[in-house]
């Protein structure tokens, strides 16, 4: 009993001093006893201050979050044909227009990033960057260019960025971006992009699977960005380009038995194809929506 008096005492000296409801309650884990009633009455205090203190914290957190400044995200798409920009809230959504110029010729990384600039001069202030690469990107550098200039391969697209703008960048690949605007989280999700490559990623309950190439997979006697890439269809027209996409959607679903596919992309202008409610054409916009969701870990953290 001694000691419990004891422990009470210091517990009460510590307590009366400490305005911190987690301090409290820890002193009092501490003041077990061989009295059951005054142990209990003192687990009921410790409990009380416990979820007090959890209160406060998440108040804390409620004032924390809204006083930080809503970040800006410079959201770009580098594609084989156009370049674009726009700017995006914390939440995804748009706070300008979207800027496109053509990608310039040939497409080799100064030129290109000189015309990155020029576009982003026309932007408000951002604090952050995310940008969609029409490859394979691994940890901020460049390892394929299908559809831009051979000297893309092995550039540090995300540090050289860094270095211009001066802000923290994010490269991702373009289809993977595109995903990121349109799926729901929920389930297998692809999407493929229908421009001058043809993208493709694979996400399931939200979460990208990356580093899917299907354009380049063989697919009949060539490969699937061959026949509905920007030189598919200019060689196939676009009736039997159409009817080639009905082939590989049908193909996708019995190879990734996806519960949702997206079709994006420029090019998905000219599809006639009527499609089962599971597959949806997204607007070409998403390919910079996403943006933001390269940025959603460090938000959680
Ligand atoms: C590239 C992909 C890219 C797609 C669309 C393909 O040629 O290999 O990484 O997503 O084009 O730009």
């Amino acid at each position: 009993m001694d000691k419990l008096r004891e422990a009470s005492a210091a517990f009460k000296t510590k307590a009366e001093r400490s305005s911190d409801y987690a301090l409290r309650a820890a002193a009092l884990s501490r003041c077990g006893g061989d009295d059951d009633k005054v142990f209990d009455g003192l687990s009921l205090v410790r409990d009380t201050l416990l979820r007090l203190a959890d209160g406060e914290r998440q108040a804390g957190n409620g004032r924390a979050m809204n006083n930080a400044k809503p970040l800006v995200t410079l959201a770009v798409d580098i594609g084989g044909t156009g370049l674009k920009m726009l700017c995006l809230d914390q939440e995804g959504k748009p706070l300008t227009e979207r800027l496109r110029v053509p990608t310039p010729e040939p497409p080799t990384p100064p030129r290109l990033l000189a015309a990155l600039d020029k576009l982003r001069a026309q932007m408000p202030a951002f604090d952050r960057v995310s940008v969609g690469y029409p490859g394979v990107i691994k940890r901020g550098v460049v390892r394929t260019a299908a559809n831009l200039h051979p000297r893309w391969i092995g550039f540090p697209l995300q540090a050289a960025l860094e270095k211009r703008w001066k802000k923290p960048v994010r490269v991702a690949n373009d289809a993977a971006v595109q995903g990121f605007g349109a799926i729901q989280g929920r389930g297998v999700e692809m999407i493929i992009t229908l421009g001058t490559g043809m993208g493709s990623a694979l996400f399931t309950d939200g979460r990208l699977c990356p580093g899917l190439e299907l354009g380049h997979h063989p697919w009949l006697k060539k490969t699937y960005e061959d026949y509905l890439g920007r030189r598919g269809l200019k060689k196939y027209g676009v009736k039997k380009w159409n009817k080639l996409l009905r082939k590989a959607v049908a193909q996708t679903a019995a190879t990734f038995n996806w519960d949702h596919l997206y079709l994006g992309g420029g090019n998905t202008k000219l599809v006639t194809l009527q499609f089962r409610p599971n597959v949806t054409i997204v607007s070409n916009l998403e390919g910079l929506l996403g943006g933001v969701a390269l940025w959603r870990d460090e938000e959680s953290q």
